[in-house]
């Protein structure tokens, strides 16, 4: 295989291509489930008509004039990949972004991949005794994640493609209000758009994942809770009222000093989780909370936010 021509052939850098091929190398890919058995399987991952509509009509079937070889070679080699990191829980880039605007295989290709590991998924859920409850509800990302990238206008793939290949290898959580990732000495906090995140659900949460951790990865240690959020910056105080849900959840972390985290401009990420947009001008914004009124102010006024790390104690 020419990896020049293929990476060509997908619209994206060579170096791209060229990380799946050596992270993939020969390893086992995945089959996809049977076509007939998807629409069952969407709907327990929480995939909504409209998305899975589109992604049944993109289905894989041999001979589809919809996937080119090098669309197939990325679907197996990006599968496997994935695949030969079951167990990882660091950020893993299945592959690179492709153009979303060239149909269904185009825009779903990671889509199929997830497909293809939830039984590889499944497997090490049972592997290590998670309740079925568990494992499914933690899978289900997927569908809450193409509701938003279809609100997003579909700009917000390039990040859900990457996060739910923690979900994929059994690197993450959901246990009630939140999604825990394994990791360290830490347990990494996430925050699904769920509702509001009420500090009894929160409280729920955690005491969830101080049972479930050592009963189900009893080799791993944590010490702490984690998180790495828009949510934990204390400008926020400047906004919002005390007793909201979000400075409730900021004070139960010990801030780490601040650094520049590498990648992530706490701007765009602001944008991302209060509009669900990271394109539309500033003064067409909704003002319709207190935080999307801050949210707009503060960057009317030339000022920045800031994505902030704590801790606090398991
Ligand atoms: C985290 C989250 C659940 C908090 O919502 P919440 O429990 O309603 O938070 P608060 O009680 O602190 O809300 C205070 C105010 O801000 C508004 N607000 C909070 N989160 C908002 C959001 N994502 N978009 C728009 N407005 C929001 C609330 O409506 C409220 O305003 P109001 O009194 O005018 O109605 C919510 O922001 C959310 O769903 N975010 C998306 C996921 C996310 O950001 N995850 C973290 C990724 S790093």
């Amino acid at each position: 295989m020419d990896l020049d021509v293929t990476a060509d052939r997908l619209g994206v850098p060579v170096e791209d291509v060229d990380r799946v091929h050596r992270l993939a190398d020969d390893r086992p890919s995945a089959p996809l489930p049977l076509k007939a058995d998807a629409p069952a399987l969407l709907d327990r991952l929480a995939v909504r008509p409209d998305d899975a509509a589109e992604i049944m009509a993109g289905w894989p079937d041999p001979g589809s004039p919809l996937w080119t070889p090098e669309l197939r070679w990325l679907l197996d080699r990006s599968t496997a990949l994935v695949a030969a990191d079951l167990g990882g829980h660091g950020w893993l880039p299945p592959g690179p972004a492709l153009r979303r605007d060239r149909g269904p295989a185009w825009r779903h290709l990671y889509v199929y991949a997830y497909l293809a590991l939830v039984a590889v998924a499944r497997g090490y859920h049972r592997e290590h005794g998670i309740a079925d409850d568990v494992s499914w509800v933690t899978l289900a990302d997927l569908g809450r994640n193409l509701a938003i990238d279809r609100r997003m206008r579909r700009e917000g793939w390039p990040v859900m493609q990457s996060w739910l290949t923690l979900h994929a290898r059994g690197g993450l959580f959901e246990l009630g209000r939140l999604q825990h990732q394994r990791g360290g000495t830490a347990i990494d906090l996430h925050i699904p758009e769920a509702g509001p995140l009420t500090p009894a659900a929160v409280d729920a949460s955690l005491d969830e994942a101080r049972a479930f951790f050592p009963r189900h990865f009893p080799d791993e240690h944590y010490t702490a809770f984690a998180c790495g959020s828009w949510l934990l910056d204390p400008q926020l105080r400047e906004y919002l009222p005390d007793d909201s849900n979000i400075i409730r959840f900021q004070q139960r972390f010990e801030l780490d000093p601040y650094e520049e985290p590498e990648g992530i401009d706490a701007d765009v990420e602001v944008l991302r989780f209060a509009f669900r947009t990271l394109s539309t001008p500033l003064d067409q914004l909704p003002r319709g909370t207190v935080l999307q009124r801050a949210v707009v102010d503060h960057l009317a006024a030339g000022r920045h936010w800031r994505w902030r790390r704590g801790r606090l104690p398991i």
